[in-house]
Protein backbone atom coordinates (compact mmCIF):
# COMPACT_ATOMS: atom_id res chain seq x y z
CA UNK A 1 0.00 0.00 0.00
CA UNK A 2 0.90 3.99 0.13
CA UNK A 3 1.62 6.91 -0.30
CA UNK A 4 2.74 8.67 2.59
CA UNK A 5 1.69 7.71 4.33
CA UNK A 6 -1.45 7.52 4.11
CA UNK A 7 -2.47 3.88 4.71
CA UNK A 8 -1.88 2.25 1.24
CA UNK A 9 -4.03 -0.01 -0.83
CA UNK A 10 -4.54 -3.47 -0.92
CA UNK A 11 -1.78 -4.91 -2.77
CA UNK A 12 -4.11 -6.78 -4.65
CA UNK A 13 -6.15 -3.80 -5.51
CA UNK A 14 -2.65 -1.60 -7.16
CA UNK A 15 -3.17 -0.92 -10.52
CA UNK A 16 -6.78 -1.95 -10.94
CA UNK A 17 -8.54 -0.10 -13.58
CA UNK A 18 -11.46 2.11 -12.06
CA UNK A 19 -14.77 2.04 -12.91
CA UNK A 20 -17.00 4.81 -13.48
CA UNK A 21 -20.87 5.01 -12.43
CA UNK A 22 -23.26 5.58 -15.44
CA UNK A 23 -22.12 9.12 -17.05
CA UNK A 24 -25.02 10.60 -19.31
CA UNK A 25 -24.01 12.90 -22.26
CA UNK A 26 -21.12 10.92 -23.38
CA UNK A 27 -18.44 12.58 -25.82
CA UNK A 28 -18.80 8.74 -26.90
CA UNK A 29 -14.95 8.64 -25.79
CA UNK A 30 -13.07 6.22 -22.96
CA UNK A 31 -11.07 6.81 -20.29
CA UNK A 32 -9.13 3.87 -18.61
CA UNK A 33 -7.27 5.38 -14.95
CA UNK A 34 -4.78 3.19 -13.36
CA UNK A 35 -3.78 4.10 -9.65
CA UNK A 36 -0.43 3.05 -7.45
CA UNK A 37 0.25 3.77 -4.09
CA UNK A 38 -1.54 5.55 -1.11
CA UNK A 39 -5.27 6.08 -0.29
CA UNK A 40 -4.54 9.63 -1.62
CA UNK A 41 -4.01 9.00 -5.12
CA UNK A 42 -7.05 6.18 -5.27
CA UNK A 43 -9.25 9.23 -3.85
CA UNK A 44 -7.42 11.81 -6.46
CA UNK A 45 -8.68 9.07 -9.56
CA UNK A 46 -12.48 9.97 -8.33
CA UNK A 47 -11.40 13.05 -8.78
CA UNK A 48 -9.85 12.81 -11.90
CA UNK A 49 -12.64 10.65 -13.27
CA UNK A 50 -14.95 13.31 -11.87
CA UNK A 51 -13.32 16.06 -13.97
CA UNK A 52 -13.08 13.79 -17.28
CA UNK A 53 -16.34 12.73 -16.90
CA UNK A 54 -17.84 16.54 -17.12
CA UNK A 55 -16.27 16.43 -20.56
CA UNK A 56 -17.85 13.49 -21.51
CA UNK A 57 -15.75 10.80 -21.13
CA UNK A 58 -16.78 7.48 -19.42
CA UNK A 59 -14.56 5.57 -18.06
CA UNK A 60 -13.99 1.78 -18.80
CA UNK A 61 -12.03 -1.18 -17.03
CA UNK A 62 -10.63 -2.76 -20.64
CA UNK A 63 -7.94 -1.07 -21.52
CA UNK A 64 -7.84 -2.26 -25.11
CA UNK A 65 -11.07 0.07 -25.82
CA UNK A 66 -9.77 3.28 -24.03
CA UNK A 67 -9.03 6.52 -25.65
CA UNK A 68 -7.40 8.02 -22.83
CA UNK A 69 -5.02 6.45 -20.85
CA UNK A 70 -3.75 7.71 -17.16
CA UNK A 71 -1.75 6.06 -14.92
CA UNK A 72 -1.70 7.76 -11.19
CA UNK A 73 2.04 7.27 -10.19
CA UNK A 74 3.77 7.00 -6.34
CA UNK A 75 7.15 7.75 -6.10
CA UNK A 76 7.41 6.77 -2.06
CA UNK A 77 10.12 4.58 -2.86
CA UNK A 78 12.24 3.42 -6.14
CA UNK A 79 10.55 -0.19 -6.15
CA UNK A 80 6.66 2.20 -7.08
CA UNK A 81 8.50 4.12 -9.79
CA UNK A 82 10.04 0.61 -11.21
CA UNK A 83 6.91 -0.37 -11.50
CA UNK A 84 5.43 2.34 -13.43
CA UNK A 85 8.00 2.37 -15.97
CA UNK A 86 7.53 -1.92 -16.37
CA UNK A 87 3.54 -1.25 -16.57
CA UNK A 88 4.51 1.39 -19.41
CA UNK A 89 6.39 -0.89 -21.01
CA UNK A 90 3.43 -2.95 -21.44
CA UNK A 91 1.53 -0.14 -23.15
CA UNK A 92 3.88 0.00 -25.70
CA UNK A 93 1.81 -2.05 -28.26
CA UNK A 94 -1.16 -0.75 -27.52
CA UNK A 95 0.00 2.75 -28.56
CA UNK A 96 1.42 1.21 -31.64
CA UNK A 97 -1.70 -0.53 -32.65
CA UNK A 98 -3.24 2.46 -31.67
CA UNK A 99 -1.62 5.94 -32.31
CA UNK A 100 -4.16 7.74 -31.40
CA UNK A 101 -4.19 6.36 -27.88
CA UNK A 102 -3.53 9.18 -25.40
CA UNK A 103 -1.10 8.13 -22.48
CA UNK A 104 -0.71 10.19 -19.73
CA UNK A 105 1.34 9.88 -16.17
CA UNK A 106 -0.42 11.61 -13.34
CA UNK A 107 0.98 11.95 -9.55
CA UNK A 108 3.77 12.19 -7.66
CA UNK A 109 6.05 11.00 -10.39
CA UNK A 110 4.84 13.01 -12.44
CA UNK A 111 5.40 15.93 -10.41
CA UNK A 112 9.07 14.64 -9.32
CA UNK A 113 10.34 13.70 -12.87
CA UNK A 114 8.27 16.63 -14.72
CA UNK A 115 9.37 16.98 -18.26
CA UNK A 116 12.25 14.70 -17.92
CA UNK A 117 9.88 11.48 -18.03
CA UNK A 118 8.77 12.60 -22.04
CA UNK A 119 12.07 12.30 -22.87
CA UNK A 120 13.10 8.86 -20.84
CA UNK A 121 9.37 7.68 -21.80
CA UNK A 122 8.64 8.18 -25.44
CA UNK A 123 5.14 7.04 -25.44
CA UNK A 124 3.85 9.57 -22.75
CA UNK A 125 1.67 12.36 -24.00
CA UNK A 126 0.61 13.74 -21.25
CA UNK A 127 2.34 15.07 -17.76
CA UNK A 128 0.00 15.96 -14.75
CA UNK A 129 1.19 16.68 -11.40
CA UNK A 130 -1.60 16.35 -7.93
CA UNK A 131 -2.23 20.02 -8.27
CA UNK A 132 -3.02 20.18 -12.17
CA UNK A 133 -6.17 17.81 -12.28
CA UNK A 134 -8.56 20.56 -13.46
CA UNK A 135 -6.56 21.28 -16.25
CA UNK A 136 -6.24 17.38 -17.81
CA UNK A 137 -9.57 18.29 -20.44
CA UNK A 138 -7.40 20.84 -21.77
CA UNK A 139 -3.88 18.88 -21.84
CA UNK A 140 -5.86 16.16 -23.35
CA UNK A 141 -6.82 18.76 -26.04
CA UNK A 142 -3.64 19.79 -26.82
CA UNK A 143 -2.12 16.25 -27.03
CA UNK A 144 -4.88 15.73 -29.98
CA UNK A 145 -3.65 19.14 -31.55
CA UNK A 146 -0.32 16.86 -32.47
CA UNK A 147 1.60 18.06 -28.97
CA UNK A 148 2.60 16.92 -25.19
CA UNK A 149 1.28 18.49 -22.97
CA UNK A 150 2.81 19.12 -19.32
CA UNK A 151 1.43 20.65 -16.24
CA UNK A 152 2.93 20.16 -12.77
CA UNK A 153 2.29 23.50 -11.37
CA UNK A 154 2.09 23.09 -7.48
CA UNK A 155 -1.02 24.80 -5.69
CA UNK A 156 -0.64 26.52 -2.43
CA UNK A 157 -4.81 26.40 -2.27
CA UNK A 158 -5.93 23.38 -4.73
CA UNK A 159 -8.38 20.81 -2.59
CA UNK A 160 -10.73 19.58 -5.09
CA UNK A 161 -12.93 21.07 -2.27
CA UNK A 162 -16.20 21.71 -4.73
CA UNK A 163 -15.88 18.91 -7.20
CA UNK A 164 -17.77 15.18 -5.86
CA UNK A 165 -15.49 12.53 -6.59
CA UNK A 166 -16.90 9.68 -8.81
CA UNK A 167 -16.43 6.77 -6.83
CA UNK A 168 -14.43 4.42 -8.52
CA UNK A 169 -14.91 0.56 -7.36
CA UNK A 170 -14.84 0.32 -3.37
CA UNK A 171 -17.96 -1.57 -3.18
CA UNK A 172 -20.68 0.90 -2.83
CA UNK A 173 -19.96 0.32 1.49
CA UNK A 174 -16.89 2.45 1.90
CA UNK A 175 -15.51 5.85 0.45
CA UNK A 176 -12.49 7.95 0.80
CA UNK A 177 -12.71 11.76 1.33
CA UNK A 178 -9.77 13.43 1.26
CA UNK A 179 -9.06 16.71 3.77
CA UNK A 180 -5.86 17.93 3.34
CA UNK A 181 -3.38 17.69 0.36
CA UNK A 182 0.51 18.20 0.49
CA UNK A 183 2.56 18.04 3.56
CA UNK A 184 4.80 20.55 5.34
CA UNK A 185 6.82 18.15 7.73
CA UNK A 186 9.70 17.19 5.79
CA UNK A 187 10.53 14.33 7.00
CA UNK A 188 14.49 13.47 5.65
CA UNK A 189 13.54 10.27 4.14
CA UNK A 190 10.42 11.34 2.33
CA UNK A 191 9.64 12.80 -0.98
CA UNK A 192 5.98 13.70 -0.37
CA UNK A 193 6.58 17.32 0.68
CA UNK A 194 8.49 18.06 -3.20
CA UNK A 195 5.70 15.92 -5.24
CA UNK A 196 2.45 17.04 -2.99
CA UNK A 197 3.50 20.59 -2.46
CA UNK A 198 2.47 22.76 0.56
CA UNK A 199 -0.19 21.25 3.24
CA UNK A 200 -3.59 22.90 2.98
CA UNK A 201 -6.37 22.42 4.70
CA UNK A 202 -10.14 21.81 2.75
CA UNK A 203 -13.38 23.58 3.96
CA UNK A 204 -15.35 21.95 6.68
CA UNK A 205 -18.63 22.62 5.31
CA UNK A 206 -17.81 20.84 1.93
CA UNK A 207 -15.82 17.61 3.53
CA UNK A 208 -19.41 17.02 5.60
CA UNK A 209 -21.39 17.96 2.69
CA UNK A 210 -19.70 15.20 0.85
CA UNK A 211 -19.80 12.85 3.73
CA UNK A 212 -23.36 13.31 3.73
CA UNK A 213 -23.88 12.76 0.11
CA UNK A 214 -21.69 9.53 0.19
CA UNK A 215 -24.27 8.14 2.93
CA UNK A 216 -27.44 9.58 1.33
CA UNK A 217 -25.84 6.92 -1.55
CA UNK A 218 -25.61 4.34 0.94
CA UNK A 219 -22.41 4.38 2.01
CA UNK A 220 -21.61 3.46 5.68
CA UNK A 221 -18.01 4.67 5.99
CA UNK A 222 -16.02 7.16 5.73
CA UNK A 223 -11.84 7.08 5.74
CA UNK A 224 -10.79 10.81 6.45
CA UNK A 225 -7.42 11.14 4.43
CA UNK A 226 -5.04 13.30 4.45
CA UNK A 227 -0.66 13.09 4.67
CA UNK A 228 -0.81 14.57 8.10
CA UNK A 229 -4.83 14.61 9.57
CA UNK A 230 -3.73 16.34 13.33
CA UNK A 231 -2.76 19.31 11.24
CA UNK A 232 -5.79 19.71 9.92
CA UNK A 233 -6.45 23.57 10.36
CA UNK A 234 -9.46 25.42 8.70
CA UNK A 235 -9.62 29.05 9.61
CA UNK A 236 -11.77 31.18 7.37
CA UNK A 237 -14.71 33.39 9.18
CA UNK A 238 -17.98 32.87 7.56
CA UNK A 239 -17.26 36.53 6.05
CA UNK A 240 -14.54 34.64 3.98
CA UNK A 241 -12.10 36.49 5.81
CA UNK A 242 -8.81 34.76 7.24
CA UNK A 243 -8.95 35.59 11.13
CA UNK A 244 -6.68 32.83 14.00
CA UNK A 245 -8.81 32.79 16.69
CA UNK A 246 -10.23 30.15 18.82
CA UNK A 247 -14.03 30.49 17.32
CA UNK A 248 -13.09 30.86 13.86
CA UNK A 249 -10.97 27.70 13.83
CA UNK A 250 -12.06 24.07 12.91
CA UNK A 251 -9.04 21.30 14.24
CA UNK A 252 -9.08 17.82 13.16
CA UNK A 253 -10.98 16.62 16.49
CA UNK A 254 -13.95 19.10 15.76
CA UNK A 255 -13.69 18.17 12.18
CA UNK A 256 -14.05 14.50 13.04
CA UNK A 257 -16.83 15.42 15.64
CA UNK A 258 -18.97 17.50 12.43
CA UNK A 259 -18.59 13.98 10.63
CA UNK A 260 -19.83 11.64 13.04
CA UNK A 261 -23.09 13.88 13.40
CA UNK A 262 -24.01 13.07 9.93
CA UNK A 263 -25.22 9.84 11.07
CA UNK A 264 -24.50 7.05 13.94
CA UNK A 265 -24.88 4.50 11.00
CA UNK A 266 -21.56 5.92 9.14
CA UNK A 267 -18.31 4.91 10.42
CA UNK A 268 -16.20 7.20 10.26
CA UNK A 269 -12.31 6.04 9.87
CA UNK A 270 -8.86 8.71 9.37
CA UNK A 271 -5.29 8.27 8.39
CA UNK A 272 -2.63 9.22 8.73
CA UNK A 273 -1.74 10.26 12.11
CA UNK A 274 1.56 12.02 13.29
CA UNK A 275 2.95 10.86 16.65
CA UNK A 276 4.36 14.60 17.20
CA UNK A 277 0.72 15.97 16.35
CA UNK A 278 -1.59 13.45 17.85
CA UNK A 279 -3.74 15.38 20.89
CA UNK A 280 -5.78 14.06 23.26
CA UNK A 281 -8.64 15.81 22.54
CA UNK A 282 -8.68 13.60 18.85
CA UNK A 283 -8.87 10.39 21.48
CA UNK A 284 -11.54 12.00 23.81
CA UNK A 285 -13.71 12.76 20.60
CA UNK A 286 -12.46 8.80 19.63
CA UNK A 287 -14.12 7.76 22.68
CA UNK A 288 -17.04 9.86 22.99
CA UNK A 289 -18.60 8.53 19.32
CA UNK A 290 -19.64 4.80 18.64
CA UNK A 291 -19.37 5.50 15.02
CA UNK A 292 -15.54 6.86 15.07
CA UNK A 293 -13.86 3.61 14.99
CA UNK A 294 -11.09 2.70 17.48
CA UNK A 295 -8.35 2.32 14.93
CA UNK A 296 -5.00 4.87 14.68
CA UNK A 297 -2.71 4.47 12.08
CA UNK A 298 0.67 5.93 14.04
CA UNK A 299 3.53 5.48 11.96
CA UNK A 300 6.42 5.50 14.58
CA UNK A 301 9.21 4.41 11.63
CA UNK A 302 12.00 3.40 14.13
CA UNK A 303 11.55 2.42 17.53
CA UNK A 304 16.01 4.64 18.04
CA UNK A 305 15.48 8.63 19.04
CA UNK A 306 18.73 9.01 17.64
CA UNK A 307 17.48 7.81 14.14
CA UNK A 308 13.94 9.70 14.39
CA UNK A 309 16.08 12.76 14.76
CA UNK A 310 18.46 11.80 11.94
CA UNK A 311 14.88 11.29 9.73
CA UNK A 312 13.50 14.70 11.28
CA UNK A 313 10.42 13.35 12.94
CA UNK A 314 10.30 15.71 15.41
CA UNK A 315 9.13 13.49 18.25
CA UNK A 316 11.58 10.39 20.55
CA UNK A 317 11.02 6.76 21.30
CA UNK A 318 9.66 7.75 24.61
CA UNK A 319 7.15 10.33 22.91
CA UNK A 320 5.88 7.98 20.55
CA UNK A 321 5.63 5.85 23.43
CA UNK A 322 3.14 7.95 25.80
CA UNK A 323 1.39 8.69 23.00
CA UNK A 324 0.55 4.65 22.56
CA UNK A 325 -0.23 5.00 26.41
CA UNK A 326 -2.52 7.67 26.13
CA UNK A 327 -4.38 5.63 23.19
CA UNK A 328 -4.51 3.04 25.21
CA UNK A 329 -5.80 4.77 28.36
CA UNK A 330 -8.34 7.20 26.63
CA UNK A 331 -9.80 4.78 24.01
CA UNK A 332 -9.28 1.19 25.67
CA UNK A 333 -9.39 -1.71 22.60
CA UNK A 334 -7.56 0.52 19.89
CA UNK A 335 -6.02 -1.18 17.18
CA UNK A 336 -2.95 0.42 16.56
CA UNK A 337 -1.10 -0.27 13.34
CA UNK A 338 2.33 1.73 12.23
CA UNK A 339 4.84 2.16 9.55
CA UNK A 340 8.68 1.49 9.99
CA UNK A 341 12.15 1.81 7.86
CA UNK A 342 14.66 -0.44 7.95
CA UNK A 343 18.16 0.21 7.37
CA UNK A 344 18.07 4.08 7.09
CA UNK A 345 21.10 6.09 6.92
CA UNK A 346 23.27 5.19 9.66
CA UNK A 347 21.00 2.47 10.96
CA UNK A 348 23.69 0.36 14.01
CA UNK A 349 23.07 -3.23 15.16
CA UNK A 350 21.47 -1.65 18.29
CA UNK A 351 19.25 1.65 16.76
CA UNK A 352 17.66 -1.22 14.50
CA UNK A 353 17.69 -3.42 18.10
CA UNK A 354 15.62 -0.83 19.58
CA UNK A 355 12.73 -1.00 16.66
CA UNK A 356 12.45 -4.52 17.78
CA UNK A 357 12.37 -3.87 21.56
CA UNK A 358 9.29 -0.79 20.64
CA UNK A 359 7.95 -3.83 18.26
CA UNK A 360 7.82 -6.02 21.99
CA UNK A 361 6.57 -3.21 24.02
CA UNK A 362 3.33 -1.81 22.04
CA UNK A 363 2.55 -5.32 19.94
CA UNK A 364 1.14 -3.11 17.08
CA UNK A 365 -2.18 -4.98 15.49
CA UNK A 366 -0.86 -4.53 12.22
CA UNK A 367 2.25 -2.77 10.80
CA UNK A 368 3.49 -1.58 6.83
CA UNK A 369 7.53 -2.29 7.00
CA UNK A 370 9.75 -1.52 4.59
CA UNK A 371 14.04 -1.23 2.95
CA UNK A 372 14.80 2.18 3.15
CA UNK A 373 15.04 3.29 -0.30
CA UNK A 374 16.82 7.01 -0.86
CA UNK A 375 15.12 9.50 -2.78
CA UNK A 376 16.60 11.98 -5.06
CA UNK A 377 16.21 15.87 -3.59
CA UNK A 378 15.40 14.66 0.53
CA UNK A 379 17.37 15.87 2.96
CA UNK A 380 18.62 12.35 3.59
CA UNK A 381 19.69 12.08 0.46
CA UNK A 382 21.67 15.78 1.13
CA UNK A 383 23.23 15.16 4.12
CA UNK A 384 23.24 11.88 5.20
CA UNK A 385 24.79 8.60 3.45
CA UNK A 386 22.75 5.46 2.38
CA UNK A 387 25.23 3.36 3.93
CA UNK A 388 23.70 0.58 4.91
CA UNK A 389 23.85 -2.52 2.29
CA UNK A 390 21.06 -3.90 0.91
CA UNK A 391 21.43 -7.39 2.70
CA UNK A 392 21.91 -5.98 5.79
CA UNK A 393 18.46 -4.13 5.54
CA UNK A 394 16.75 -7.34 3.81
CA UNK A 395 18.06 -8.81 7.40
CA UNK A 396 16.78 -6.20 9.51
CA UNK A 397 13.44 -6.18 7.59
CA UNK A 398 12.95 -9.83 7.76
CA UNK A 399 13.31 -10.13 11.56
CA UNK A 400 10.65 -7.15 12.07
CA UNK A 401 8.39 -8.79 9.81
CA UNK A 402 8.53 -12.32 11.52
CA UNK A 403 8.05 -10.36 14.78
CA UNK A 404 5.48 -8.62 13.93
CA UNK A 405 3.95 -11.44 12.34
CA UNK A 406 3.35 -13.02 15.98
CA UNK A 407 2.58 -9.51 17.11
CA UNK A 408 -0.47 -9.79 14.72
CA UNK A 409 -1.40 -13.15 15.65
CA UNK A 410 -1.51 -12.28 19.54
CA UNK A 411 -3.48 -9.64 18.29
CA UNK A 412 -6.04 -11.61 16.16
CA UNK A 413 -5.65 -14.66 19.46
CA UNK A 414 -6.95 -12.06 21.57
CA UNK A 415 -10.30 -11.26 19.53
CA UNK A 416 -11.33 -14.92 19.56
CA UNK A 417 -14.61 -15.47 21.78
CA UNK A 418 -15.26 -11.83 21.17
CA UNK A 419 -18.41 -10.60 20.02
CA UNK A 420 -17.34 -7.85 17.45
CA UNK A 421 -19.98 -5.01 15.42
CA UNK A 422 -19.21 -5.72 11.37
CA UNK A 423 -20.26 -3.53 8.86
CA UNK A 424 -20.14 -6.21 5.80
CA UNK A 425 -17.72 -5.10 2.60
CA UNK A 426 -19.13 -7.94 0.35
CA UNK A 427 -17.74 -11.66 -1.06
CA UNK A 428 -14.26 -12.94 0.98
CA UNK A 429 -11.81 -12.72 -1.27
CA UNK A 430 -11.36 -16.42 -0.87
CA UNK A 431 -14.96 -18.06 -1.45
CA UNK A 432 -18.82 -16.66 -2.51
CA UNK A 433 -19.58 -18.80 0.20
CA UNK A 434 -18.22 -16.19 3.02
CA UNK A 435 -18.54 -12.52 3.34
CA UNK A 436 -16.14 -10.22 4.90
CA UNK A 437 -15.83 -7.24 6.47
CA UNK A 438 -14.18 -4.92 9.70
CA UNK A 439 -14.80 -4.29 13.49
CA UNK A 440 -13.60 -0.95 14.66
CA UNK A 441 -10.39 -1.84 15.78
CA UNK A 442 -10.05 -2.76 11.50
CA UNK A 443 -9.30 -6.46 11.69
CA UNK A 444 -10.92 -8.10 8.81
CA UNK A 445 -12.85 -10.84 9.34
CA UNK A 446 -15.19 -13.30 7.17
CA UNK A 447 -18.14 -15.63 7.97
CA UNK A 448 -20.40 -17.04 6.36
CA UNK A 449 -22.74 -15.28 3.73
CA UNK A 450 -26.54 -16.08 5.36
CA UNK A 451 -28.76 -13.94 3.85
CA UNK A 452 -26.68 -10.50 4.52
CA UNK A 453 -25.87 -7.96 1.88
CA UNK A 454 -23.22 -5.83 1.75
CA UNK A 455 -23.49 -2.40 3.62
CA UNK A 456 -25.43 -4.12 6.51
CA UNK A 457 -24.10 -4.06 9.88
CA UNK A 458 -24.14 -7.54 12.08
CA UNK A 459 -22.48 -8.97 15.06
CA UNK A 460 -20.11 -11.72 14.51
CA UNK A 461 -18.78 -13.76 17.09
CA UNK A 462 -14.86 -14.48 16.31
CA UNK A 463 -14.26 -18.52 16.86
CA UNK A 464 -11.00 -18.74 15.44
CA UNK A 465 -8.08 -17.09 13.60
CA UNK A 466 -4.96 -16.39 11.41
CA UNK A 467 -2.15 -13.98 11.75
CA UNK A 468 -3.42 -12.25 8.78
CA UNK A 469 -7.56 -13.08 9.40
CA UNK A 470 -10.22 -13.50 11.62
CA UNK A 471 -13.33 -16.36 10.99
CA UNK A 472 -16.41 -16.08 12.67
CA UNK A 473 -20.48 -16.59 12.38
CA UNK A 474 -23.10 -13.81 12.91
CA UNK A 475 -25.09 -13.95 16.05
CA UNK A 476 -27.27 -11.15 15.07
CA UNK A 477 -28.56 -8.73 12.70
CA UNK A 478 -27.79 -4.95 13.88
CA UNK A 479 -31.20 -2.49 13.72
CA UNK A 480 -31.43 0.45 11.82
CA UNK A 481 -32.17 3.68 12.88
N1 LIG B 1 12.06 4.59 1.93
C1 LIG B 1 11.34 3.63 2.54
N2 LIG B 1 10.13 3.85 3.05
C2 LIG B 1 9.63 5.09 2.96
N3 LIG B 1 8.47 5.64 3.38
C3 LIG B 1 8.43 6.92 3.03
N4 LIG B 1 9.56 7.26 2.38
C4 LIG B 1 10.32 6.14 2.33
C5 LIG B 1 11.59 5.84 1.80
N5 LIG B 1 12.33 6.78 1.20
C6 LIG B 1 7.51 4.86 4.15
C7 LIG B 1 7.26 5.48 5.51
C8 LIG B 1 5.93 6.12 5.34
C9 LIG B 1 5.29 5.15 4.37
C10 LIG B 1 4.10 5.61 3.63
O1 LIG B 1 6.29 4.88 3.46
O2 LIG B 1 7.19 4.43 6.45
O3 LIG B 1 5.22 6.24 6.55
FE1 LIG C 1 4.45 11.55 6.06
FE2 LIG C 1 6.73 12.75 6.86
FE3 LIG C 1 6.37 12.13 4.27
FE4 LIG C 1 4.92 14.12 5.38
S1 LIG C 1 7.15 14.11 5.08
S2 LIG C 1 4.18 12.48 4.02
S3 LIG C 1 4.67 13.27 7.50
S4 LIG C 1 6.52 10.67 6.00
Amino acid sequence: MTSEHNKEIDESKQGEAVLLEGTSNGNGKKLYVESYGCAMNFSDSEVVASIMAKEGYSTTRNVDEADVVLINTCSIRENAETRVRTRLGDLKQKKKNNPDLVIGILGCMAERLKKSLLDEEKLVDLIAGPDAYRDLPNLVEEVGTGQKAVNVLLSRDETYADISPVRLDQGGVSAFVSITRGCDNMCSFCVVPFTRGRERSRDPKTIVQECQDLFDKGYREVTLLGQNVDSYRWNLTSKGEIKDSAESTTNFAELMEMVAHVSPELRVRFSTSHPKDMTDDVLEVMAKYENICSNIHLPVQSGNSAVLERMNRGYSREWYLNRIEAIRRIVPNCGISTDIISGFCGETDEEHNDTLTLLDEVVFDFAYMYKYSERPKTLAERRFTDDISEEIKGKRLAEIVEKQREHAHICNLKQVGQIEKVLIEGFSKKSQEHMCGRNGKNSMIVFPKGDFNKGQYVMVKITSCTSATLLGEVVEVCATH
